[in-house]
């Protein structure tokens, strides 16, 4: 289970101040697929990077699977991420000087995972996800498409207990998009993966288990 209670988060910039996050509390169980829709602006990063420990909110608590995260120490929750947690962002994220399969790998090796089980892990990613011949390529020489399902393939690499993923879809037309999520929640699912995918496309919405409705960093709705 994720759960975030009472989360208040505050930036201030030369906009002055903006509450991103307030008093927001939401659960979600383990293994379910979980939307996060609302507007631009409405706080959906901000909620994701405060359940991965991206971001530290000023009130609340967030808990997952038992572990209260905003009590880690920075080296904690370092291991913590990469022990437990897999990122999808907008536009990938993967290094540009490595190669699909080294950057596919490297979840792995954070994970001390070396040799013939890296690379048969690596490669059994790459065939799940339609991609058997790229492990040589860089990323630049990859589609958008294929490269966000590469960032889904090493997020996934290591097995973690929760997914989040970030507008993984904005930067694809609606075809490439769709076959994305399915892929993503599919894989997701087959490892008992926890997701948390923020959206602004309904058709996502239909596909989780259950959604989180933003505005102006308030929850509206909660469906299941
Ligand atoms: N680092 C920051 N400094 C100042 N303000 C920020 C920062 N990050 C986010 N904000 C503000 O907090 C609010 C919520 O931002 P957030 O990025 O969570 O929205 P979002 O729902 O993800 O939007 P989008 O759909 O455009 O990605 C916005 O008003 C945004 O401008
Ligand atoms: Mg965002």
């Amino acid at each position: 289970m994720i759960e975030g209670k009472g989360i208040s988060k505050e930036f201030r910039s030369g906009r002055g101040r903006v509450q991103a996050l307030a008093d927001v509390s939401f659960s979600i169980e383990t293994g379910k697929a979980v939307a996060v829709v609302g507007k631009s602006g409405s706080g959906k990063t901000t909620l994701l990077n405060c359940v991965g420990g991206l971001e530290r909110p000023e009130r609340g608590k967030v808990s997952c699977f038992g572990v209260d995260i905003l009590s880690l120490s920075g080296k904690a929750l370092c291991l913590f991420q990469r022990r437990n947690a897999g990122f999808v962002f907008q536009y990938g994220n993967l290094l540009s000087y490595l190669t699909v399969f080294e950057n596919v790998a490297f979840p792995l090796t954070l994970k001390g995972i070396r040799g013939k089980g890296k690379e048969k892990r690596v490669q059994e990613l790459l065939e799940r996800i339609g991609l058997p011949d790229v492990g040589a390529a860089l990323p630049h020489e990859l589609s958008g498409g294929e490269l966000q399902r590469v960032s889904v393939a090493r997020a996934i690499a290591h097995s973690p207990k929760m997914l989040l993923a970030d507008e993984p879809t904005s930067s694809l037309d609606s075809t490439t998009g769709w076959n994305l999520i399915e892929l993503m929640f599919d894989m997701g699912k087959e490892q008992g993966c926890t997701m948390v995918v923020s959206t602004h496309d309904p058709e996502i919405i239909d596909l989780a288990d259950a959604s989180i409705h933003l505005r102006d960093g308030k929850i509206t709705k909660e469906d299941r």
